[in-house]
């Protein structure tokens, strides 16, 4: 899809296909109104019919103008104006997107974003549009043999602007968005293969051929033999039940000084997740294919972050592995020795995404890194505690929270969080070994991150438990490709 920031008075305008907004009740946007002066007063005339209200996301498809030059006008509902929140903008433009996706337009051009939304700019506001509608057209078509309903005509949008300043935060904010998308692509494409196709093998491949987009970015890929010579025998202990084997994919990207302190991306890597032999049930195990998303959107983020050339440095590191039941696999009551020479009871085999990230977060701190921020699918319990809308958030330092916080409200890419409280640490107490791996029933996501807590106490990190919002569940099932858009604005923030 092409993407233009575009000037030009409504009155010369010619378009395939306009898109305007109209606020609650019955009120059209400036530019609406200028091109209802252009359409003789067609627009008026469908609202006085009652047409269209203006609620949210309310639509009205004009495929007739009576106009040579502008061939359909999409009407959007923005709700009350001055009440248009971050949120129901951007429900609005999925329902344009929808919309424009079922027209036969191959071009468009849009105004939407001249909509006041609360705390925003008009630089936001393109950046949202783009990402939705890339979001909206994504399909995954890989592994159908058979090509899906045709793909919709639309590949052009403009949007409308006025002035060298606006035209300029246009492009901008155009550019911006398509790297994040790209980053979101990449992370969706990645998520959806299942995992007889995306084994660690696989997933470090791509993050190889990724890596050769830009020459700022150096992949390593570490084998096995590797990873023992490191002492990770946590990590290492997971992938023995599978006959794949482990890979810890590490992405350097240099922006700027090599002796600037990078910020560090750590992503939980688990092709597949059937819990070993504390084995799980069979309802809804396919889904454990995305247990890997936490290391797509670490190779996504640094794909967008090299494709904007952020003048900042960035690790990505991904633990990758299988979690199976075999005869070599681990066994509930097994002790382990991490990377950082702490001894771990296993007692439940179901709980081997710390496992692989204590090691990562341990090699993490070679770096010497500014901060480091870990993304894991870890624990159900998540979801239990916060459903499906925003990420969880750990945290051992207040600034870095904060700043996760502002960036995952600018990019609207949520997060909510959690306490990370000494207290928690008694529920990790075990009699044979350093600590446990799990913490039983209670406030299982928290017990996870004070589990990790235990292996970061060096540098500023933040855990991000995106177990409810990496992929959707149910009819629309599917990777999201969340968190990318937070870690990348995370990174822009970081690099203004
Ligand atoms: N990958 C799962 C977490 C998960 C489950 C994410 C369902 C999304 C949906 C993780 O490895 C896991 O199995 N966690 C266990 C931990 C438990 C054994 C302490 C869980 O959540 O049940
Ligand atoms: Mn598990
Ligand atoms: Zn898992």
């Amino acid at each position: 899809m092409e993407y233009k920031a575009k000037s030009e008075q409504v009155e010369s305008l010619d378009s395939a296909c306009v898109l305007v907004g109209v606020y609650q009740k019955r009120k059209l946007t400036p530019t609406a109104s200028l091109l209802d002066g252009r359409l003789q007063g067609l627009l008026e005339s469908l609202l006085k019919r009652d047409d269209i209200e203006g609620k949210v996301g309310d639509l009205l498809i004009v495929n007739h103008t009576g106009d040579q030059a502008i061939e359909r006008v999409i009407l959007v509902g923005l709700g009350k104006a001055g009440e248009l929140t971050p949120t129901s903008y951007r429900a609005a433009l999925h329902a344009a997107a929808r919309a424009l996706k079922a027209t036969h337009a191959k071009h468009a051009l849009s105004a939407l974003h001249e909509a006041e939304v609360e705390g925003q700019t008009l630089s936001h506001n393109i950046r949202q549009f783009v990402e939705v509608l890339d979001s909206s057209l994504y399909r995954f078509t890989e592994l159908k043999t058979e090509p899906l309903a045709p793909a919709p005509k639309i590949n052009k949008v403009d949007f409308l602007v006025h002035g060298a300043k606006s035209i300029g935060a246009a492009e901008k904010a155009i550019q911006q968005a398509e790297a994040i998308s790209l980053g979101v692509h990449i992370a969706k494409e990645l998520a959806n293969l299942p995992g007889n196709v995306c084994t660690p093998t696989y997933l470090a491949d791509q993050a190889e051929k990724i890596g050769k987009r830009s020459k700022k970015l150096k992949t390593k890929i570490l084998d096995e033999r590797d990873l023992e010579a490191l002492g990770m025998g946590a990590f290492l202990s997971v992938s023995k039940g599978s006959v794949e084997p482990a890979r810890m994919i590490v992405m350097e990207y240099t922006g700027t000084s090599a002796k600037t302190k990078p910020y560090v991306l750590v992503g939980k890597g688990l092709t597949f997740d059937a819990g070993g032999i504390s084995i799980k049930p069979a309802a809804s195990m396919d889904e454990m294919k995305y247990d890997m998303c936490g290391g797509a959107s670490v190779i996504g983020a640094l794909a967008a972050v090299a494709e904007m050339e952020l003048p900042i440095n960035v690790v990505g590191l991904v633990p990758a592995s299988e979690n199976l039941p075999s005869g070599s696999a681990n066994k509930p009551g097994d002790i382990v020795k991490s990377m950082a020479g702490l001894t771990i009871e296993i007692l439940n085999t179901d709980a081997e995404g710390r496992l692989l990230l204590c090691d990562a977060l341990t090699f993490a701190k070679r770096y010497e890194p500014q901060a480091v921020i870990d993304v894991a699918t870890l624990t159900g319990a998540c979801i239990v505690a916060l459903g499906r809308h925003p990420s969880g958030l750990w945290s051992n330092n207040e600034d870095l929270a904060a700043a996760i916080t502002v960036a995952a409200d600018k990019a609207l890419d949520r997060v909510w969080r959690m306490p990370l409280w000494e207290e928690y640490q008694d529920q990790l107490k075990s009699n044979f070994a350093d600590l446990a791996n799990i913490g039983g029933p209670d406030g299982g996501s928290v017990t996870a991150a004070s589990f990790l807590s235990r292996f970061t106490k060096d540098f500023p990190w933040a855990h991000l438990d995106v177990a409810g919002t990496a992929w959707k569940t149910g009819a629309d099932k599917g990777a999201t490709g969340r968190p990318v858009p937070l870690l990348v604005q995370y990174l822009m923030d970081r690099a203004a």
